[in-house]
Parts: structure tokens; C-alpha cells; sequence
């Protein structure tokens, strides 16, 4: 039976300034109708009903996680009290799913909070795939492939090596040959012009039992500050065990802690389209553009613009006049106007403002 955990503790800076410390990335309705994070957990349907899914969140996001996601137990929304990056929070969350919802031999599907999956049912079918590979291997990690169509410096890199057998419909799955956490721009080109080599989407199923194992052999000391909140859970201080255990830890995310050590590693060549909105620019992929080359989110009147991304809401209007390759977004307090070719220094904007401005 699956679990299905969100990690959902991210900042989502790029996206300031509707993306805040209190309202990050998979927070805001950035595509379609609903949140990134409401999404996430649609698109589990019957793979893991709401009282088999957890989200791992900060703290100071949870009663907002729980207001989008009404259907959770209220328990199954966990707040770190600091960000210590996702190895925590998936060993946390192992834990949780074998000692306390008392499932030892559980098979987690652990997602990202703020990813683009269009087509669920594709989604759902790698995720049953991936299930029974696991099923056959119960030491086997699986991952999710996706075919990398530039070198790009910000995800993992997985190479493939000899095919695994598959059912009749079955996606291409592979044993993986090696795991490489964000390589430089050198590196990141050589894997893609070598034709074998996926980006790692940053979605896992595994058992628990695995990465259990796994975070006992490679990060021992957090397994074990883990533990001693696990063992706390529900008690009188559970809360002051959790704050003081969790800060002790050192951060660190799951790819390097485990991914890049680990030996049993699958990985389905994923049938799904899949997006990793990385920041402003990422819309016109997602949303279209007009004739002019523009994206539009709200109510906006644009006079000789070209090649503009403008976000509002519906009830502010923004007027752009004589403008090209410019991102604007309003927000109740803050707007940004940019350069779109400075946009990755929105990032040091959102620094030099302090917690997310
Ligand atoms: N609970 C919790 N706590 N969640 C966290 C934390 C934390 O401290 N830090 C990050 N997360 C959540 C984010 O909200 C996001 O949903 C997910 O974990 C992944 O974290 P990112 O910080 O977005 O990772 P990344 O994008 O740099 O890299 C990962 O994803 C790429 C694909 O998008 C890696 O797995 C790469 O290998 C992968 O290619
Ligand atoms: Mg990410």
C-alpha cells in the first residue's frame, strides 16, 4: 500500500513577490485553478486516499497547508520547526508512516509540493509501476526520469544502465548506473550529450524500511535525533523534544544524503509531462503567450508591449506601456517590475529584504 508524502518546506524565492515566507511556491496558484500543493495531492486520487497522505511542511505554514488541504487528518500535516532540507523530512516522515500509523513494511511515494504534472492518470501509472518494481525489490529505490532537453544546473542527473523487464504497458525502466546531485554546466553538458542520462524529477518510492536503512548506514546522527522525536510523538514534550532534536540536525537533502551513495536504484523513464516551475519565466511555458509575446495573469491593458509577463488579480489593473522583456507583479504590498535577463537576481532582491520581504 502506498503512503504518499509532499514535502512542502521550500521558499520558492524566485517567485517573490507573491511568493512570501508565509505564502511560498506551493502555496500560490501560480497554474490552473488550484495550488501547487492542492494539485500535488489531487493528483494522488486512489493511490493513497487522504488518511494515507502526509505533508511535511515548516511549522509556520501548516494551518495555511491545512486550509488547502481540508481533506488531510489534521495530524498528518507535520510542522518542522526549521528548515533542514529534505533528508529530515523524509526520514521524519518514515518514521511517522511505520511507528505511528503502524504500517512497518509501508512503501512510500514522496513528491515534491511544486511541480507541474498535467496528465494524473500517466502520473498515476508510473507511480503503480514503480510500486511493483519495489514490490519485486524491496531494497530498490525508484525514481522518475525525465528526459533532459538542456543542461541544466539545477537538478540531479541520473544515468541509466540495463533495462528492466516490465509489464504490457509498463513505461522504459532501467537499473541506474550512478546518481549525480546538481553537476556544474561542464558536467551537466556532458551527461546530456551522452544520450543516457535523465534529470531526476525529485519523486521517490521506496519502502520505508529503505530509506530507514539507508539514513541509519549514511547520516546516523539524524536517524537518530529523528528518533528521539518519533519516541516523544503524542507525549507532553513532544513539542520541546522536536524543536531541540530537529535544530541538532545538520541539513542536508535527501539527493546527496542518500541518492548519490545509494546501489539499488531504478528509474522509470517518466510517461508524464513534468515541470519544475523555476520562477517567473517559467509561466509563458505554461500559461502561452499572446501575439505580442506576452503572458498575462490578471487584469492588465498592455500599449506596445512585447514579450512581458504580467501578473495581477482581477480586481487590479496594470498598464504597461512601451514595454519588452519586462516581468511585473503585483502584490497588495509590493510589485516587482523587472528585467526578465535580470531575473535570476530576484533571488538577491529577496535576500537584501530579509525574510522573503
Ligand atoms: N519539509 C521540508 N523541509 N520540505 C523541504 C525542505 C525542508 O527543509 N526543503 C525543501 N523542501 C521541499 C520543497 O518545498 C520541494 O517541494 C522539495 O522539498 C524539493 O526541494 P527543492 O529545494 O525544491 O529541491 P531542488 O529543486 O533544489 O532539487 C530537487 O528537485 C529537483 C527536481 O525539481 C532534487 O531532488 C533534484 O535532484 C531534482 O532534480
Ligand atoms: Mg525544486
Amino acid at each position: 500500500m502506498l503512503h504518499a508524502i509532499i514535502m512542502a518546506g521550500g521558499s520558492g524565492t524566485r517567485f517573490w513577490p507573491a511568493s512570501r515566507a508565509a505564502t511560498p511556491k506551493q502555496l500560490l496558484t501560480l497554474v490552473g485553478d488550484r495550488s501547487m500543493i492542492a494539485q500535488t495531492a489531487d493528483r494522488f486520487g486512489e493511490l493513497a486516499p487522504p488518511e494515507r497522505r502526509m505533508v511535511v511542511t515548516n511549522r509556520r505554514l501548516v494551518d495555511a497547508v491545512r486550509e488547502q488541504l481540508p481533506n488531510l487528518p489534521a495530524a498528518s500535516v507535520v510542522g518542522e520547526p526549521c528548515k533542514r532540507d529534505t533528508a529530515p523530512c523524509i526520514g521524519l516522515a518514515a518514521l511517522l508512516v511505520t511507528r505511528v500509523s503502524g504500517d512497518p513494511d509501508a512503501t512510500m511515494l514522496v513528491c515534491p509540493a511544486d511541480h507541474v504534472i498535467p496528465d494524473t492518470a500517466a502520473f498515476q501509472a508510473a507511480a503503480r509501476q514503480a510500486e511493483r518494481l519495489v514490490d519485486e525489490s524491496p531494497g530498490r529505490i525508484v525514481t522518475f526520469g525525465i528526459k533532459p532537453t538542456y543542461p541544466a544546473e539545477i537538478f540531479g542527473y541520473i544515468q541509466r544502465a540495463a533495462p528492466l523487464k516490465g509489464a504490457v504497458g509498463d513505461a522504459p525502466a532501467y537499473q541506474v548506473e550512478r546518481f549525480v546531485e546538481k553537476p556544474n554546466a561542464e558536467k551537466a553538458a556532458e551527461y546530456v550529450a551522452g544520450g543516457d542520462f535523465y534529470w531526476n524529477s525529485g519523486i521517490f518510492v521506496w519502502k520505508a524500511k529503505t530509506i530507514l536503512d539507508a539514513l541509519g548506514e549514511r547520516q546516523p546522527k539524524m536517524l537518530a535525533h529523528l528518533e528521539k522525536i518519533v519516541d516523544a510523538w503524542g507525549t507532553a514534550d513532544h513539542e520541546a523534544v522536536f524543536d531541540r532534536e530537529f535544530a541538532a540536525i545538520e541539513g542536508i537533502s535527501v539527493d546527496y544524503a542518500v541518492m548519490e551513495h545509494a546501489t539499488d536504484v531504478a528509474v522509470v523513464e517518466a510517461p508524464f509531462e513534468w515541470d519544475d516551475l523555476g520562477g517567473w519565466q517559467s509561466l509563458p511555458r505554461r500559461l502561452g503567450e499572446d501575439a505580442e509575446g506576452n503572458t498575462i495573469v490578471g487584469k492588465h491593458l498592455g500599449v506596445r508591449t512585447e514579450g512581458t509577463i504580467v501578473r495581477s488579480t482581477d480586481d487590479h489593473l496594470v498598464v504597461t506601456l512601451g514595454l519588452k522583456d519586462t516581468i511585473v507583479v503585483h502584490t497588495p504590498d509590493a510589485t516587482l517590475v523587472a528585467n526578465k535577463h535580470d531575473e535570476e537576481a530576484i533571488r538577491e532582491v529577496v535576500k537584501r529584504l530579509g525574510e522573503m520581504g
